[in-house]
């Protein structure tokens, strides 16, 4: 469903992406990993338009993405969903309002909004909480409404940019946990950018590493980490071995 071809992108002399390939099945869960600054946000920034890439093309369902305009890229934006490795909430609004803002805003009448809002809140355990503000919730439970407002938009396509890194350990595996029953229980195609490993091995159909604004190796997690090719797969072998 997503394919990208020859991406670049660089921030004055700083290249973020050089010559980025990926084909992304239907139903399919990718995991990109790699080191710090290796393009993985910039990647999945551009699937948006989050980013602008300067060449490159990106076809989601046929549609060349990079060229949307207008109301084409709104609708189109509809239909991928982002979690932030920052919650980015609305602070002065309560938890069901974060969910429903969202789906007003994208065009959705409020009935249909607040069922979808229930509908998501509940998915990720966050229901009981609806009236609550984000401040008055812990990291995770955060990151759960932020989840929520991505699902809330039924996408044919979640992009999750770390959505773990910003929380406190013991509260990253309430987080994974979600996730996990997630990509078990919808058909949705998921690109997930993280450092979680251990979760990477159980989810991923398929596991990209990034270096230095490439992709450098591709493949199953079991061949990826125990058979890499790549100076980083090795890398995270080791890690994995401990
Ligand atoms: N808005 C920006 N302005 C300038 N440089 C940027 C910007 N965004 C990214 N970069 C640079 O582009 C490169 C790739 O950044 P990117 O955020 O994609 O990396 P990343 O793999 O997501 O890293 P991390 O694991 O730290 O999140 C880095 O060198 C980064 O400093
Ligand atoms: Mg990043």
């Amino acid at each position: 469903m997503l394919q990208i071809r020859d991406l670049y992108k660089s921030y004055g002399k700083q290249v973020a992406l050089n010559g980025v390939n990926l084909d992304v099945k239907r139903g399919e869960t990718l995991v990109i990993m790699g080191p710090s600054g290796c393009g993985k946000s910039t990647t999945i920034r551009c699937i948006n338009r989050l980013t602008e890439p300067d060449q490159g093309s990106i076809v989601v369902d046929g549609k060349a993405v990079l060229e949307l305009q207008g109301e084409a890229l709104r609708a189109y934006r509809r239909n991928v969903g982002f979690v932030f490795q920052q919650f980015n909430l609305i602070n002065r609004l309560t938890v069901f309002d974060n969910v429903i803002f969202h789906l007003v805003l994208a065009g959705v009448e409020r009935d249909l909004a607040e069922e979808r809002a229930e509908q998501a809140l509940r998915k990720v355990g966050m229901l009981k909480h609806r009236h609550k503000k984000p401040t008055n919730l812990s990291g995770g439970e955060q990151q759960r409404v932020g989840i929520a407002r991505a699902l809330a938009s039924n996408p044919d396509l979640m992009l999750w940019d770390e959505p773990t890194a910003s929380l406190d350990p013991i509260l990253v595996g309430e987080v994974l946990e979600v996730m996990e029953e997630l990509v078990r229980t919808t058909q949705t195609t998921m690109v997930i950018v993280t450092h979680e490993v251990s979760f990477a091995l159980k989810v991923a159909d398929r596991i990209v590493l990034m270096d230095q604004g490439q992709i450098v190796e591709a493949g199953s997690p079991q061949a990826v980490f125990n058979a890499p090719k790549s100076e980083i797969g090795r890398k995270y072998q080791k890690l994995i071995a401990g």
